[in-house]
């Protein structure tokens, strides 16, 4: 493949990527192997990072020093949670969700421990924190584009009641992590399923609305 070629490829992928929300109203079959999943959440390592995680976060056990945390469920696993949180009362479009996916990641980032436990904030508003949250969010978008040149749908949601506590119990995620998507994966095949597409996906407008040259001399 020659220099033109790799660009065009990546270019491509990444205007393909975009949100596509599947909704089913009975469980969908999935043949999404554990392996492609795999290769899917391999692309987020190789992201960007700056600092280390706190070592409230690490321990024997789990000792990335990355600050986030990949919690995968496949398939049969997602219609599980989609049917707990059907019979615990939820009549949003999650459990609809559950039911098509072929894997959700739960990505977490992990908030370095507050200065001043009084004030009753959800971290602290800190550079490191942000730090944080940017590389875990390029961890993300590096999944989101591998999933795209397997042309497997994604969906970035901010969870809804996948970010509740309970939820944090049953999957087994420490509630001192915080919740920055509940990534879905979706199949290819659009049968049985009605998808909607992200709200701003045609709102973006071009890089001139956002974009200033600087001159500095
Ligand atoms: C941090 C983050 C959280 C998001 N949460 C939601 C969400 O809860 N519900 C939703 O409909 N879309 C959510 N989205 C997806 C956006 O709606 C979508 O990216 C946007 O409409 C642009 O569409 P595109 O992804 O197809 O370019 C989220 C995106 C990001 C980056």
């Amino acid at each position: 493949m020659n220099k033109q070629e790799q660009i065009d490829i990546v270019d491509q992928v990444i205007k393909q990527r975009c949100t596509s929300k599947y909704l089913a109203d009975e469980p969908l079959a999935s043949n999404l192997s554990r392996t492609s999943i795999e290769e899917v959440i391999e692309a987020a390592n190789w992201g960007p990072v700056h600092l280390t995680a706190a070592k409230v976060h690490r321990s024997e056990e789990d000792d990335s020093i990355l600050p986030w945390r990949f919690y995968i469920l496949q398939a049969s696993d997602c219609r599980s949670l989609g049917e707990v949180l059907v019979s615990h009362g939820d009549m949003t479009k999650v459990p609809n969700m559950l039911a098509a996916a072929s894997a959700l990641v739960q990505v977490t980032w992990l908030p370095n421990p507050p200065e001043d436990q009084s004030q009753d904030l959800l971290y602290d508003p800190t550079v490191e924190n942000m730090e944080h949250i940017a590389a875990a969010s390029a961890a993300i978008q590096n999944m989101l584009l591998a999933a795209t040149a397997r042309s497997i749908p994604t969906y970035w949601s901010t969870g809804g009641a996948l970010r509740k506590s309970d939820v944090f119990a049953w999957l087994g995620i420490p509630e001192r992590e915080i919740l920055l998507g509940s990534i879905f994966l979706f199949p290819e095949e659009k049968t049985g399923v009605k998808v909607v597409p992200g709200k701003l996906r045609g709102k973006k407008g071009s890089t001139e609305n956002w974009v200033k040259w600087v001159e500095f001399s």
